[in-house]
């Protein structure tokens, strides 16, 4: 049984104190939620970590707490750079890694992905591993090919035992924050491939127990379809989870 999984990706919204708030929010909407049945994850930037991780603790919010990228070392003359331990220490459960936006705009190979990935486990995280093709990619038809070579780098020398936890997030890019999603039998096929290219590399039941979300304009009126395929189990969910009612609602409409 896997457990489904909805993350928020804040990407770069929200100061420390606008951070405060809408987890506030969220912990009023969700209030009767049974996070023991669908796990709720909130990727905030750095700066709202340390924040957020007493705000969970004074106020007894049952929300795992995520990061939206990280360095692979552990320590090290890295200017500006964070590193896992210093993400674990602030109980950090999740890690997104290799979201689009960083392979685009900040030019993360899918080797650099898979250094984060093995650091990430190497200090206790749970990698939440994107990969997606463009719109010309899905138009020219190599939308597995692309999602097969992305998944397969990420997970390269990964153990079994780890890649059974890694959380995989299946987003086509030309969905993300455009209002476009993929419909949900079209995301149910891609995510169905993604599970057998974990299958191939790794031994026995492994695939059967990897979270694979979708991502790409998770709204609201579209979660449930999407949520109710086979192969989905959760979603990543970015412009729509900076509104507690919004994202409350993607909660609600996800089932174990
Ligand atoms: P979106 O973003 O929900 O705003 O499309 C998803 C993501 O980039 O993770």
């Amino acid at each position: 049984m896997r457990r489904p999984l909805i993350a928020g990706n804040w990407k770069m919204h929200k100061t420390h104190l606008e951070a405060i708030v809408l987890a506030r929010q969220l912990g009023h909407e969700l209030g009767n939620h049974r996070f023991d049945a669908v796990e709720v994850a909130l990727c905030a930037p750095f700066t709202s970590l340390r924040t957020l991780q007493t705000l969970f603790d004074a106020d007894h919010l049952p929300f795992a707490l995520g990061a939206q990228n990280m360095h692979h070392q552990m320590q090290g003359a890295f200017t500006g750079e964070i590193s896992p331990t210093m993400l674990k220490s602030l109980n950090v459960k999740y890690v997104i890694l290799g979201h689009s936006e960083r392979r685009e705009l900040f030019g993360e190979s899918d080797e650099e992905v898979n250094h984060k990935v093995r650091a990430a486990f190497a200090a206790g995280l749970v990698p939440i591993m994107c990969c997606g093709e463009t719109d010309a990619e899905r138009d020219a038809g190599s939308t597995e090919a692309k999602v097969q070579r992305q998944v397969a780098a990420g997970l390269d020398r990964v153990t079994p035992e780890q890649a059974r936890q890694v959380v995989v997030a299946y987003e086509p890019i030309w969905a993300i924050g455009t209002g476009k999603t993929a419909t949900p039998e079209d995301a149910q096929k891609t995510i169905c491939f993604v599970r057998g290219v974990v299958a191939d590399r790794f031994p026995g039941d492994v695939a059967g127990d990897v979270r694979i979300l979708y991502g790409g304009s998770v709204k609201a009126g579209n979660a449930a379809a999407l949520m109710g395929q086979q192969d989905i189990d959760g979603a990543l969910v970015g412009g729509a989870s900076l509104e507690a009612a919004e994202f409350a609602s993607i909660v609600k409409a996800t089932r174990a």
